[in-house]
């Protein structure tokens, strides 16, 4: 049965992503296009609806993106956001006024009679964020709202069911944004039937038609939420024809190989073979201090060492990965959010140049989502709510020469911290806490005794996606707490600083 289906258009708008995940949240599913696709391609993946996305341009720029006028017969109901709004009206014979001038921020909504407004409160706080107004709307679209500065806030040709607003409904701001995309639900007649329990459901049948009767899967296990709910999928539908290798490159938390153990192989019974490779990329590590360096040894080695396990484990068709939907995105979209520089390669991912087929079960998904499929899947809250952590790992906390002494003392040190942030009831309210050991060496006084020993900086941030973010304004009492408890209980630290910069200009890893 083929499900209920929103496509988006992307114009560019940083909120384009947003739009999809408030449609997902109504349980309805959706996803993000191109905004030039054809009226053709899209009849054929048979929609319900189609929401144009807003944008950074105006309509009369040169060059600023169109929509395929076709898309407006389909007979599917459209919702035209901001300047999917003003593309719109402008592709239908409307007028739109260029101003120049951007409108951002809240503003009040009066809305009239109209389908797509329907139960709102006689004036509610939207979110603007758009330079171009419309003047005239197209012939057959009525006006049924305003709004501050703005006589036209939304349209709609109700027969036609083709729909426009001025404002953003996905953002939070837009106090009954939600209400406004669930009357378009409505009135595209979706099913709600996407969550994390069809999802799942769905996600096993296509696995086991992929892989077939006698495929085998190879999964790599980093230790992190994506990979673990790609390996429970698979699981799911193929059994002990998967398995999984988890390497342990040295660079890991305390206790956190244990962990895998025992969450992985003991309580879901993957079948996992254990690489025990931290000498060895150590080895490989010697008299590295340049942090870049650093992540192309480490990437380097866990190919080699994948490789090498791959002998081990015998013949694998299939090699299972916990691509994401933002990560597919960006690959198809041309412009927004899309677009945003990603920085970061992640040390642990496809090995390339294997010859092996790929089993992305993720690949429609967002964060949210593959945590909520987690739980689905019997993993736990602790397990699924965990802070990101680079694939480097320890290496880009610990500063200078990566010796074991050295990453073991900042090991103890870092579980203190994640510890006492535990216990305050904190973790989940921030992006990353985390611990980083210096390359110097400062005197202190320890009873009697001179100490000459090294220091360890805090960091906790919060962010919203890693690529903006700001220090969390800890409770001193708290800072006390850990500083006290790291002197006292890390033989070799002498001294505790509270890192407090924001990225930018600062990154959150020192390295
Ligand atoms: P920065 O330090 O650039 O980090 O502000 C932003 C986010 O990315 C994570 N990060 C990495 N993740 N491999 C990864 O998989 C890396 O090499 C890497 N470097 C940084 C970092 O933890 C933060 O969440």
């Amino acid at each position: 049965m083929q499900r209920d289906t929103v496509l988006i258009l992307d114009f560019g708008s940083q909120y384009t992503q947003l739009i999809a995940r408030r449609l997902r949240e109504l349980q309805v599913y959706s996803e993000i296009l191109p905004p030039g696709t054809k009226a053709k391609a899209l009849r054929e993946r048979g929609p319900r609806g189609i929401v144009l996305s807003g944008g950074p341009d105006s309509v009369h720029e040169k060059g600023a993106p169109r929509c395929d006028p076709g898309l407006f017969e389909l007979g599917v109901p459209v919702l035209g956001v901001c300047y999917g709004m003003q593309l719109m009206s402008h592709l239908l014979g409307g007028e739109v006024k260029r101003s120049g001038r951007r409108e951002y921020g809240p503003a009040q909504l009066e809305p009239g009679e109209g389908v797509l407004l329907r139960g709102l409160k006689r004036s509610t706080r939207v979110w603007m964020s758009h330079g171009d107004s419309i003047e005239k709307p197209p012939r057959g679209f009525t006006v049924v709202a305003r709004s501050g500065d703005n006589p036209v806030a939304a349209v709609e040709a109700r027969e036609r069911r083709l729909f426009g607003i001025l404002f953003h409904p996905e953002v939070v701001h837009t106090e009954e944004g939600t209400r406004v995309l669930s009357n378009f639900l409505e009135v595209c007649g979706c099913r709600r039937d996407w969550n994390a329990a069809s999802f799942v459901e769905e996600s096993v049948a296509k696995i086991r038609a992929q892989v077939g009767e006698k495929g085998r899967v190879l999964c790599a296990l980093s230790g992190g939420v994506d990979s673990a709910v790609a390996a429970l999928l698979v699981q799911r539908a193929i059994g002990d024809r998967l398995t999984c290798v988890f390497v342990d490159n040295g660079l890991l938390r305390k206790g956190e190989a244990a962990q895998v153990r025992k969450r992985f192989a003991e309580r879901l019974r993957l079948k996992v073979l254990f690489v025990d490779a931290g000498k060895r990329f150590l080895g490989k590590l010697k008299g590295v201090t340049d942090p870049e360096r650093k992540r192309k040894v480490i990437g380097r080695e866990f190919i080699e060492v994948f490789k090498a396990s791959m002998k081990k484990v015998g013949r694998a068709d299939f090699l299972a990965q916990g691509t994401l939907y933002p990560d597919v995105i960006e690959s198809v979209s041309t412009k927004g959010p899309s677009a945003v520089i990603k920085s970061h390669h992640n040390v642990g991912g496809l090995p390339k140049g294997l010859k092996f087929k790929l089993v992305e079960p993720l690949r429609e998904l967002f964060k949210d989502e593959v945590r909520a499929a987690g739980l689905k899947l019997g993993l736990d809250e602790e397990f699924v709510y965990r802070q990101p952590f680079p694939g480097p790992g320890l290496a880009v906390r610990c500063l200078g020469p990566l010796v074991k002494d050295r990453l073991d003392l900042l090991r103890e040190a870092d579980a203190v911290f994640l510890e006492e942030i535990r216990a305050a009831g904190l973790y989940r309210s921030m992006w990353q806490s985390f611990a980083v050991l210096l390359p110097v060496r400062s005197v202190g006084v320890m009873g009697d005794d001179r100490t000459y020993q090294y220091t360890v900086a805090l960091r906790a941030v919060e962010s919203m996606d890693g690529m903006t973010a700001d220090w969390v304004r800890l409770p001193y009492d708290l800072l006390a707490r850990v500083s006290n408890r790291i002197v006292n209980e890390v033989k070799g630290i002498n001294r505790v600083v509270y890192d407090v910069s924001s990225k930018p200009p600062s990154t959150i890893e020192w390295e």
